[in-house]
């Protein structure tokens, strides 16, 4: 099943052009936004999800942070990789589906981030998979970034069925120790020019 999800997304990566992809952004403008409401989010440990080809990590290897960069397809890692040169031996790769516990990590995490990641999980044991690694990878005190489809998002993306979010089933889902520091919705306008609505959220870890 991971092997067959990760081909998924191996197959994806290797036929499309980063610009062409659904998610493409030449800046990651709203998570930044939200980044830079984290004091001293330049320094910290920070963990992608899945990072894919983002541009998110040119900028984000621009800083002092620490990067821990996921992701379950290894050619869009591979090709990140590549695209950051030099800069790439600094950061720890990590190729595993987020919805299983993640292994080999020996660093506790300030920042979850995640854009588009999240919503492709759809059975319950993989939902609860995620939230337990962003709960027990994540220091107390530390922040998570969530976008993913907003309820009036699509049903669809890349080929797979999405689990759509409302603020309330995020905050449901992470539990009680975390508290919503501020949110938004903001519609992504894909390479297609279809809209594409997602729910920005910044949470922060409080126990
Ligand atoms: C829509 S893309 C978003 C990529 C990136 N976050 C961005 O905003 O450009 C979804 C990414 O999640 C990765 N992905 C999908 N399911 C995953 C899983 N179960 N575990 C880890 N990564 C996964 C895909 O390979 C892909 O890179």
């Amino acid at each position: 099943m991971v092997k067959a999800l990760s081909e998924h997304w191996n197959s994806i990566f290797i036929k499309t052009e980063d610009t062409k992809m659904g998610w493409y952004e030449k800046s990651a403008t709203q998570t930044l936004e939200l980044l830079n409401l984290i004091p001293e989010w330049k320094k910290s440990t920070l963990f992608l999800a899945g990072a894919g080809t983002s541009m998110l990590c040119d900028d984000l290897a621009k800083t002092e942070a620490t990067l821990v960069l996921n992701d379950i397809s290894n050619e869009a890692l591979e090709r990140t990789k590549v695209r950051l040169g030099e800069k790439s031996k600094q950061i720890n790769w990590l190729c595993q589906d987020i919805a299983e516990p993640v292994h080999g990590l020996n660093l506790k995490i300030d920042i979850w981030i995640d854009r588009a990641v999240l919503h492709f999980l759809t059975a319950e044991s993989d939902i609860d998979g995620y939230f337990e690694n962003l709960r027990s990878l994540l220091k107390v005190r530390g922040y998570a970034i969530l976008a993913e489809f907003s309820e009036k998002g699509a049903q669809k993306c890349a080929g797979l069925d999405v689990h759509r979010y409302s603020l309330q089933e995020l905050t449901t889902r992470l539990g009680e120790a975390f508290t919503l520091i501020t949110h938004f919705e903001y519609t992504y306008v894909m390479p297609s020019g279809d809209p594409r609505p997602y729910l920005y959220t910044l949470y922060k870890k409080e126990a």
